[in-house]
């Protein structure tokens, strides 16, 4: 019998109104190729990942096939059509997946600089028998909760807090519980879902360069991080 496999889902499907209009967030560019083939080329590169799914915006198909066209990779790679939500774009994906994945990581398309060993780390520890798994970084501002008129509330404890970053590892049986119960919510993330069910999310330690592009001071920073990467690589 050959041995079960791990899928990565990669919502890409998003606007990304945040960034600016225009092409979807995805599909634009960062130091001169789509956000999504830096992506998918980053998580397609972690030693335990055989296969990545990608759900696109529903009228860039087979723009998003064309991008994804060009990379050398041992993992294969399935490109379905994203929904009107992130978490419809996710359930879509996970109907393409075939029975012997048995471990599924979600991971942003918007995060397209995270290392392998990140992507690792959360396979490891799915494989080693945590139910769903995510990644994290500390606080490092304080965060307050404020009232509707944005007076504060509260100041949480920045101690316990965390930050949640991508890829999200999950038994595949717990993810799709999770979404087949989920009835519509829009969660922001997967591991959201999953706790709504009662399962244990653990924890892995993520990575500064993991984060994700929202405004366009982060494609700024993702430029100079892949000129750094460059730089040390002695390329270019
Ligand atoms: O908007 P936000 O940055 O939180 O989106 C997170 C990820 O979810 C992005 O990679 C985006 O492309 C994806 N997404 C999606 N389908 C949607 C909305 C967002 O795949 N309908």
């Amino acid at each position: 019998m050959r041995p079960a496999r791990t899928a990565v889902i990669v919502p890409a499907a998003g606007r990304g109104e945040r960034l600016g209009p225009g092409t979807p967030k995805a599909l634009r560019s960062l130091a001169g190729q789509p956000i999504l083939l830096h992506a998918v080329r980053a998580v397609a590169a972690a030693r335990g990942v055989d296969m990545v799914v990608v759900a696109a915006p529903e009228d860039a198909i087979d723009e998003t096939r064309g991008v994804l066209s060009g990379i050398e990779h041992d993992a294969q790679l399935v490109v379905v059509a994203g929904g009107e939500t992130r978490q419809d774009s996710v359930a879509r994906a996970l109907l393409a997946l075939p029975p012997d994945v048995d471990v599924v990581l979600v991971h942003d398309a918007a995060r397209p600089l995270v290392p392998p060993e990140v992507v690792d780390r959360v396979v490891g520890a799915v494989r080693a028998g945590a139910d769903a798994v995510i990644p994290v970084l500390s606080v490092v501002d304080t965060i307050k909760e404020v009232d509707g008129q944005g007076d504060v509330v509260h100041t949480l404890e920045r101690g316990v807090l965390r930050a949640v970053q991508t890829p999200q590892g999950f038994r595949r049986d717990v993810l799709q519980q999770a979404h087949a119960a989920s009835d519509g919510a829009d969660a922001t993330d997967d591991a959201g879902l999953v706790e709504g069910q009662g399962v244990v999310v653990a924890t892995v330690p993520g990575a500064e360069e993991a984060f994700k592009i929202t405004r366009p001071l982060d494609l700024v920073l993702a430029e100079a991080v892949l000129a750094r990467r460059r730089a040390s690589d002695g390329v270019g």
